[in-house]
């Protein structure tokens, strides 16, 4: 049985994110997609572990092979605690990749871990978090980057920032 870990902030969760967790299917027998909370990302967060864990479990509940988890620690150490085989990161540009590259080679030189990388769907790679944050807050619907689901609590949530 293989197992992968897609740790991430998910601050909010995006389809871009769940695009990545879907196309996982096919090279895993379970996805734990762990929401880090104590990076120097996730401090700032607007979301809370909770509201994330909440958001991802509504948006991932037709994958039976998912697992959404919270770790306070190194991604290394949640996998070697939980057996997991590979971490698994999506790429959206080549400017991602210099990032992606040292934390991949980071992650292995300390625990041997790979991580494997899926290329982000094109007409996705232009989401991120922190664009839908700045959206929102000036109250820009924002179906076309969240999953249907999540959108109106995400929405509110951001609007109330303001
Ligand atoms: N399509 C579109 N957008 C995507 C995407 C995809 N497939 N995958 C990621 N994104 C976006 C996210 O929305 C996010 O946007 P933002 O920068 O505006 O917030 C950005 O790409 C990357 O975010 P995310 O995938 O959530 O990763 P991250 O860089 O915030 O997370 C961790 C980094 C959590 C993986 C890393 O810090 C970690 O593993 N931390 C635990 C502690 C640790 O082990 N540290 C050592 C690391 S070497």
């Amino acid at each position: 049985m293989k197992k992968a870990l897609f740790p991430g902030t998910f601050d909010p969760p995006t389809l871009g994110h769940l695009d990545l967790i879907s196309r996982a299917q096919p090279i895993c027998d379970k996805l734990y997609v762990g929401i880090a909370t104590n990076t120097h990302k996730s401090h700032k967060s607007i979301f809370s572990p909770e509201e994330k864990k909440e958001m991802l479990q509504k948006i991932t509940h037709s994958f039976p092979f998912v697992e959404v988890v919270s770790f306070s620690g190194l991604a290394v150490d949640f996998a070697k605690e939980n057996q997991i085989d590979f971490i698994l990161r999506g790429l959206r540009a080549f400017s991602d990749f210099e990032y992606e590259f040292r934390m991949a080679l980071a992650n292995r030189t300390i625990s041997s871990i790979e991580t494997v990388f899926l290329m982000a769907d094109e007409r996705l790679a232009h989401i991120s978090s922190s664009l839908i944050q700045e959206l929102g807050r000036y109250q820009t619907r924002l179906h076309a980057f969240i999953p249907e689901a999540i959108e109106p609590q995400v929405f509110q949530k951001l609007a109330r920032l303001n």
